[in-house]
């Protein structure tokens, strides 16, 4: 195979790992727009370099003709969850969704690797439409928290630096440090329902917040200037209060308001 045909092969792939990316990212926003606490933290995506494909094949004696079959990481998605429960909540999320099809799951959240990896992982088949027609893709995502991932890119790094021989006196501080991340995990998670709680109202605050000054900016545009800066003022106030429902009100209140000069903001008619 030549440099071009690597080119062809892999190009799916960057569409599939930018289209999936982009999908989580939204979910993500859809969560924060509502002013819900989001199971994902965090996404990010790559596909395989050529050399690390290369590596695996020989590894593992794949054969060119079953490398799509039989290298099943070659497009990968990272899911990044602030906490265990997360997990278990994406990879449901991911189960339901239409456009994905789940081949299998491994669970190393439960069973922890020998070496001290864990994360959630799904073999998943996902369809994308080039010019080429449409290609139904195997890839691969990984949904753990970020302790988890802290734990696997310093692992990574290592198993680069001695070639996946690591020393054994360093194993042994891995494996300590992989039972320390399960002990953080469930110190953390034993404060979830209260973080969950100070960041849904933070983010519905800030949203609100937001509402807010786009509609008096776009009254400050139709409506009487003196009505626009009493409203202003008006907000202000409220805002000193420091009382969530006292925003709330007053947002809604200005909504009927622009709504009448009709210059109501777009985000709060979702609401
Ligand atoms: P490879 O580990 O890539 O050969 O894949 P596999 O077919 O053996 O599947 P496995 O479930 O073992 O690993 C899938 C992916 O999980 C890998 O590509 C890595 O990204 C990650 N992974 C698995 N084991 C480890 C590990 O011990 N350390 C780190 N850092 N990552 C791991
Ligand atoms: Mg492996």
């Amino acid at each position: 195979m030549d440099i071009l045909l690597w080119h062809k092969l892999l190009g799916p792939y960057e569409l599939a790992v930018q289209e999936l990316v982009l999908k989580f990212r939204h979910m993500k926003k859809e969560y924060q727009d509502r002013g819900m606490y989001c199971p994902i933290e965090s996404v990010e995506g790559r596909v395989k370099t050529v050399s690390s494909i290369l590596d695996k094949m020989k590894r593992k004696n794949i054969p060119m003709d079953q490398l799509e079959e039989l290298v099943e990481d070659i497009a990968g998605v990272r899911i990044i969850c602030q906490f265990v429960e997360d997990i278990e909540k994406v990879s449901r999320m991911i189960e339901e969704r239409s456009d994905i099809e789940v081949q299998y799951e491994k669970d190393y959240v439960k069973n922890m690797k020998e070496s001290g990896y864990r994360s959630y992982q799904l073999i998943i088949f996902y369809t994308v439409h080039t010019l080429e027609g449409q290609k139904n893709l195997q890839m691969e995502i990984q949904i753990r928290t970020m302790d988890m991932d802290f734990w696997a890119t310093v692992e990574h790094s290592l198993q680069y630096k001695y070639k996946e021989r690591i020393p054994e006196h360093i194993k042994r501080r891995l494996s300590n440090a992989a039972n320390a991340i399960i002990a953080l995990d469930n110190e953390m998670s034993s404060v979830r329902s209260e973080i969950m709680d100070v960041q849904n109202s933070f983010q519905l605050h800030a949203r609100i917040v937001s509402d807010i000054l786009n509609n008096i900016q776009n009254l400050y545009g139709t409506a009487n200037e003196r009505e626009v800066l009493k409203i202003q003022d008006e907000f202000y106030r409220i805002y000193e209060l420091n009382d969530i429902d006292q925003l709330k009100r007053f947002s809604k209140e200005l909504d009927s308001i622009a709504e009448g000069y009709r210059v109501q903001s777009l985000s709060s008619e979702e609401m």
